[in-house]
């Protein structure tokens, strides 16, 4: 996609989520006001997703706005605005910008304006969109890592209707495997793994379908599958899954070996699942470093605290500061639901969807495909969309 950014200041969340959600894009930046749009300049003509950064509303170039948006009714706008937005979304509206962002939410806003403008243009160029790789690691054994990664999988699966691909790489323990499904059927990646004529059907063949939209991969069940599997053919599988999938999720052992070190590199995020107490700060410290080493950007590393609200645990504050970051996401304990779905073999989403975990993860979800989220928790009491605090308000017709 051709990106193109007006930004006098380039402010640095503003680079931060470009370089984290169009690396594979073409993002060109004119570091001008928005005063004058000079839309026969030869890279704004060519582009599909126009970010407009806007100090001064007053003087922002209206015309040449409505102008480029009806050369080029394919193309996406952005307007990112401080102050009141209210006072200018119809004009917004009126010259055909799409999306207007509070500087105050850019961050968590643009990057779902990105997503539906990819999501858009394939759509309008019949290009099947990639699927993005998602990894989820344990800090230290028991973080939840297994339970969060299998039921987010299902969750997305039936509130977003998105194909969804579960890949249980605990070759050890299989856990993800049976925290969501009691089917007991055979097929796992042993059967296809070492297959050079892969493709999306025969790949979706090797796996369980759970719920609407969810597929899951089971790790080998005998250890001979599971002994000489090398990082190549794992890549070949992951990018048959991209091709195939819109989410491919991968639960990895917190053992690192060549295959985990593989996912981690293809994976667009990271999450290291901790909990609050101190053998898992360590844990995550020694993650932190080998993430350093292996040069990760700071972007694609995103910590997610679980099993919060126990008594014991030491706050949160004093563990950011440790980790020198902030945790992405803080998921509720919840042992009696929990206990419950595992037990049940049934995902938890099915055995408590007014939870407060269920609703946690509906959240997340909501989160990964850029959407807002009072609309997708039918169960949820409470307006997701106001706990959120969002502001993008989608303009045109057909958004
Ligand atoms: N938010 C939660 N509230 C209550 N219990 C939870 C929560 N998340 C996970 N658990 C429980 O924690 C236990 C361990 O979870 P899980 O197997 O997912 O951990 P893991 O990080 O994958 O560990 P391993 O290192 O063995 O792979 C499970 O019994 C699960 O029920
Ligand atoms: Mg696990």
């Amino acid at each position: 996609m051709n990106v193109t950014v007006y930004s006098l200041h380039k402010p640095p969340e503003l680079r931060t989520v470009l370089a984290e959600r169009c690396g594979a894009d073409q993002l060109v930046w004119i570091e001008k006001s928005c005063e004058r749009i000079d839309i026969d300049h030869p890279e704004v003509a060519q582009t599909e997703l126009l970010i407009l950064d806007c100090q001064d509303v007053e003087a922002l170039d209206w015309s040449a706005v409505e102008l480029f948006n009806l050369r080029h009714p394919q193309a996406t706008t952005a307007l990112i605005l401080t102050g009141d937005l209210d006072r200018v979304l119809m004009q917004a509206m009126r010259v055909g910008v799409r999306d207007v962002i509070a500087r105050a939410e850019l961050a968590q806003e643009l990057v779902g304006v990105i997503e539906r403008a990819h999501i858009r243009l394939a759509a309008i160029h019949g290009i099947p969109s990639v699927g993005k790789i998602f990894s989820f690691i344990p800090c230290k054994g028991g973080s939840g890592t297994s339970f969060l990664a299998a039921n987010l999988a299902y969750t997305l699966g039936e509130l977003h209707h998105k194909k969804v691909l579960l890949l249980d790489l605990d070759l050890q323990f299989s856990d993800a495997s049976f925290y969501i499904t009691d089917d007991a059927s055979p097929r796992s990646l042993g059967d296809i793994i070492r297959r050079t004529d892969l493709d999306g059907p025969s790949l979706e063949n090797a796996c369980i379908k759970i719920g609407k939209s969810t597929w899951l991969l089971r790790a080998p069940s005998n250890p001979e599958q599971a002994i000489g599997v090398t990082p190549d053919q794992l890549d070949g599988i992951l990018s048959v899954a991209t091709q195939h999938f819109e989410f491919i999720f991968v639960d990895l052992e917190r053992t690192l070996d060549p295959l985990s070190l593989r996912v981690m590199d293809r994976s667009d995020t990271i999450y290291p699942i901790m909990q609050t107490v101190l053998p898992f700060v360590r844990g995550a410290q020694r993650l932190q470093r080998m993430f350093r080493a292996l040069h990760y950007p700071e972007s694609k590393i995103r910590i997610v605290v679980n099993r919060q609200g126990k008594t014991e645990d030491i706050p949160l504050g004093k563990i950011e500061e440790a980790l020198q970051t902030q945790f992405h996401l803080k998921i509720p304990n919840d042992f009696v639901n929990a206990t419950a779905a595992i037990n049940s073999g049934k995902p938890l989403y099915e055995i408590a969807p007014r939870g407060e975990l269920s609703l946690a993860l509906a959240l997340w979800a909501d989160q990964l495909v850029g959407k807002r989220s009072a609309s997708t928790h039918p169960n949820s009491r409470f307006s997701l969309g106001e706990a959120w605090g969002r502001v993008v308000r989608r303009m045109a017709p057909g958004a």
